[in-house]
């Protein structure tokens, strides 16, 4: 039976740790995490999750880019699993985009992040698989990969002036 955790909220220590190495899938703390984490993450509008984000301070995330209120833009593609994942960047090229996170509720701010990126990640099957990503969602991978280091995408600021409220961010994409 799958459950759908509490959202760890900034301040909680589990954000802050390097998250451990998966070393067995089939184990039945990690099979409950994967369910969980899946369970958790339907509950929300959000895009992506990371393990630590449900406290269980393991390397995996699920990428789920799907067009919502929150991200109007974003690509829709089925809730992926990412068991262990690395990644590199093709090219240099970064963007500035906006970025929310669901244990930091109420704000939005601008981040720097790699365009073009390869991943390797261990599927739910087991399986190794390498994967190019851009745009969209190489941003919500990167995003989610910080949180399994123990950083928030508020440490990728580069000026505070690029954090807002929610509620702005909400009118300024209502105006574009
Ligand atoms: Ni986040």
């Amino acid at each position: 039976m799958s459950e759908v955790r509490a959202i760890a909220q900034l301040g909680a220590e589990v954000l802050r740790l390097r998250a451990q190495e998966v070393q067995d899938i089939n184990a039945s703390e990690m099979q409950e995490t994967i369910s969980d984490l899946f369970a958790s993450l339907a509950s929300t509008n959000g895009v992506g999750l990371a393990a630590p984000q449900i406290s269980a301070s393991w390397r995996m995330l699920i990428i789920a880019s799907r067009p919502s209120a929150r991200y109007p833009y974003a690509p829709e593609m089925e809730p992926t699993l990412m068991i262990n994942p690395s990644f590199e960047c093709i090219s240099d090229v970064q963007e500035k985009d906006w970025e929310g996170c669901l244990s930091i509720p109420g704000i939005r701010a601008k981040v720097p992040r790699y365009t073009f990126i390869k991943v390797n990640y261990t599927n739910a099957q087991g399986e190794a698989v390498t994967q190019n990503l851009d745009g969209f969602v190489a941003r919500v991978f990167q995003h989610e990969y910080d949180h399994l280091d123990g950083l928030v995408y508020l440490d990728r600021v580069e000026n505070n002036k690029d954090i807002i409220s929610e509620s702005e961010f909400l009118k300024l994409i209502a105006t574009n």
